[in-house]
Order: C-alpha cells, then structure tokens, then sequence
C-alpha cells in the first residue's frame, strides 16, 4: 500500500515546500540549515512509513483496512488516516521518549486501534452508535481478532486507547504510547490542525 505523504501533516508541512534553488512559494530563500532540516525530516517520515509497511503488510492490504477509507474519524480524516497519523505519532514518540517499546505491537495496535467497521456520524436504529467512545475498543478488538491474530500487548493497545473512558488503565507501554498519540491526533483533527482529504466515495 502506498502511504501518501501530502494527507499527513503531522511530520512535514508540504506548505513549506521549497523549490530547485532552496526558494520558498513567497520567492524567499530558505537557510541552508532550514533546507537540511527539512530534508532530516522528509528522511524520518520516510523511515517511519517504511517501517510501518514492513510490521503491518498483512494489515494494509486488508480490504477491511481499505474499507476505513470510507468513514469519517474527526474533521475531515477518514479513520484510515487517523490510524496511520497514530501509528507514525506513536512511533515518533517512542523514539522521543527512548521507551524502547515492542515497534511491531506499537504499530500494528496502533493500525488496529479504531478497527470498529462503521461510520460513528450515521446512527441506524439497530445500531446507534450514541455511547461509540465507550464501546469501540471493544468491537475494534473483536473484529481485528476475526482477521489477526493478536498479542497480548496488541489487544492490550486496542481495549485500552480511550482510557479513561476504559476505567482500566493501560497495562503496557506500547499501550500508554498509543493512547497518548491517538488523544494528540484527535485534538489536532477536531480543531482541524491536522486535514485529511474526506472519506473516499468510489468502490
Ligand atoms: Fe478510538
Ligand atoms: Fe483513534
């Protein structure tokens, strides 16, 4: 699956892009410094999606997967960017925080996390989603244990990541890091700081 870098924000601000000879969109000329910087950090989110595609490839490819391109998480972010915009926060964070974590539960709990299948805007009367913060971990965790089999600490990551609406505190790291960068990429995409591209409509 090709990971696009223009609908994540949250590492690179395309905005910023600077032309052939360091010029910026206003016709001012970037610092050398500022170039590198930038270049440091087009290299990091490279590495990080590169490392999100060689722990979770059964994942992307699902066709459920592809099916959360269809439903809308916060603002404009459909949950398959919201998934990918925690994983690669998560990633970023662990790396921040030199906690050392299990990298393939943290991404492949942080691609699983929202796993719920449903549109949460569009209540039904069989389903009407009025307390979906309380139970989606629950139902995103029965529908990734359908497909996946999971960890210990993966499953941990799933039913924990609205903690505290969960009661029960998160058990592991990988868990804690997760639900820190899922509430992070919410509030950047509720205020909408962080944009996506809507929900994908075709087949
Ligand atoms: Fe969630
Ligand atoms: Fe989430």
């Amino acid at each position: 699956m090709e990971i696009s870098i223009s609908r994540n924000r949250f590492l690179w601000k395309p905005g910023q892009y600077c032309g052939r000879n360091g010029d910026n969109m206003a016709g001012r000329r970037h610092s050398k410094r500022q170039r590198e910087k930038w270049k440091r950090e087009f290299e990091r989110f490279r590495e990080i999606n590169r490392q999100i595609r060689a722990n979770a490839p059964d994942i992307l490819k699902s066709s459920n997967f592809h099916q959360t391109k269809h439903y809308i998480q916060h603002g404009n972010m459909t949950v398959n960017d919201h998934v990918l915009s925690v994983a690669r926060c998560s990633i970023a964070l662990d790396d921040r925080l030199r906690a050392h974590s299990d990298r393939k539960a943290l991404i492949r709990g942080a691609l699983l996390h929202d796993y719920f299948l449903y549109d949460w805007h569009k209540p039904d009367k069989e389903h009407p989603h009025r307390l979906h913060g309380f139970y989606h971990p629950g139902v995103a965790l029965r529908n990734a244990l359908a497909e996946y089999e999971l960890t210990e600490r993966e499953k941990d990551i799933i039913k924990k990541h609205m903690w505290p609406l969960t009661v029960v505190p998160p058990m592991c790291r990988e868990a804690w890091i997760v639900t820190a960068a899922d509430k992070w990429c919410s509030l950047l995409e509720t205020l909408h700081m962080h944009r996506g591209h809507g929900a994908y409509s075709g087949m």
